[in-house]
């Protein structure tokens, strides 16, 4: 690491003007922090200015000491690189953060073996890592399955109005009423599958419409829809940051998709309904440097929807983004694929948590 000394230099020279030896390391999602024999701060990335949420411009020179909350812990390491004893460690480390309260990143520390720069520690947040996890694994699950789906229901679609017209004919030639409820049965249920595919393929067809809009509009719209379909017992709470900049995607998908979460979350509050207290909260706020469908984003709207109704079985809670997935009488198990197809069209995506008396599902979308 033969140009650290350039980083050492005082800013505004000659020296710190030259491209610098670390700018690759711009590039990745981790947080890195050289630290200098001096124990401060001599390089750190962009996604360290993210996660400690100051410019580099502060972190740069700082004593690295000051930037954790356990202070001996980083000498220790320092130490031991020093003395060429460090080789590779891995510990749990809490960032002090100005303003905020200590965030527990996991750290790994190596050795450099550079007299100027002889540490060198990478950061990562520790419920991050598990979210990232998370999208990654709802990301491939919808990949698949919708492509899988899309062939299925192409395949159902097709033999469909055959079947109709076939049993419609049958029925003109039928003689008495009893035979004639059996082809009535077959129309039934061939109009049931009809509209079953039509859900299926609707995401994929037509043109998409991307327009700049306040998500407002959307919330207050499906606020109304969802108040017109359970007229009594339900209060929907808003809880709007009403600072939330526009976002960008198609309005009425992500109606559609906001749609069928709050729709579940009001038939999922049945008894409260019933009893008068039932709450549906919709709470929009800003998140700051999230990672949303694999990529890392400044900006992101969070929409929440939040309910006290009995929270989803627990066993059913990883499958209730597959398709045909219901723990409803009567449901059809589309309603949460089809938001996910939608949300992630628009480049977000949704997640939830959910325990008895408080559900919250959570579209995240990406802002400009
Ligand atoms: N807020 C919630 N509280 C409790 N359970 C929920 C909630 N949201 C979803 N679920 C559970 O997840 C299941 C899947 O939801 P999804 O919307 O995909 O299908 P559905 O509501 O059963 O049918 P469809 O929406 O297609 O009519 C639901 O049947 C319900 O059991
Ligand atoms: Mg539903």
């Amino acid at each position: 690491m033969s140009g650290a000394a350039d980083w050492l230099a005082p800013r505004g020279s000659a020296a710190s003007l030259a491209p610098s030896p670390y700018a690759g390391l711009d590039l990745l999602s981790t947080a890195v922090v050289l630290i200098g024999a001096d124990a401060r701060v001599a390089f750190a990335n962009q996604s360290a200015e993210q996660l400690f949420e100051v410019s580099r411009r502060i972190l740069n020179g700082q004593l690295v000491a000051r930037l954790f909350t356990d202070a001996a812990a980083i000498e220790r390491l320092l130490e031991a690189a020093r003395a060429n004893d460090l080789g590779q460690r891995r510990q749990v480390l809490e960032l002090r953060r100005p303003l905020k309260e200590p965030l527990p990143v996991y750290a790994t520390a190596s050795a450099l073996y550079d007299e100027a720069t002889p540490l060198v520690l990478e950061l990562n947040e520790i419920g991050q890592q598990l979210k990232v996890t998370r999208d990654e694994h709802y990301l491939d699950l919808s990949e698949a399955s919708r492509h899988l789906l899309r062939n299925l229901a192409h395949e159902i679609k097709n033999p469909l109005g055959g079947i109709r017209g076939a049993a419609q004919l049958l029925e003109s030639e039928l003689p008495s009423r009893e035979q004639r409820e059996y082809t009535r049965v077959i129309i039934g249920e061939v109009d049931r599958l009809q509209s079953l595919v039509d859900r299926l393929l609707a995401p994929h067809r037509g043109p998409r419409v991307v327009a700049e809009f306040n998500i407002h509009e959307v919330t207050e719209r499906v606020r109304a829809l969802i108040l017109a379909e359970f007229p009594r017992g339900l209060d929907i709470v808003r809880d709007y940051d009403a600072s939330v900049p526009d976002v960008r995607g198609d309005r009425e998908q992500l109606i559609q998709a906001l749609l069928n979460i709050v729709r579940n979350a009001a038939q999922a509050l049945r008894d409260r309904i019933a009893a008068g207290d039932a709450t549906i909260v919709l709470m929009t706020r800003v998140a700051r440097h999230v990672t949303v469908a694999r990529r890392r984003h400044r900006l992101a709207l969070e929409l929440h929807v939040i309910d006290n109704g009995p929270g989803i079985p627990a066993e059913l809670q990883p499958h209730v983004f597959y398709p045909l997935v219901s723990g409803r009488e009567g449901g059809s198990g589309l309603g949460l694929t089809l938001a996910q197809t939608y949300v992630q069209q628009n480049d977000g995506m949704i997640e939830f948590d959910s325990k008895p008396g408080r559900t919250d599902f959570r579209i995240l979308l990406p802002l400009p």
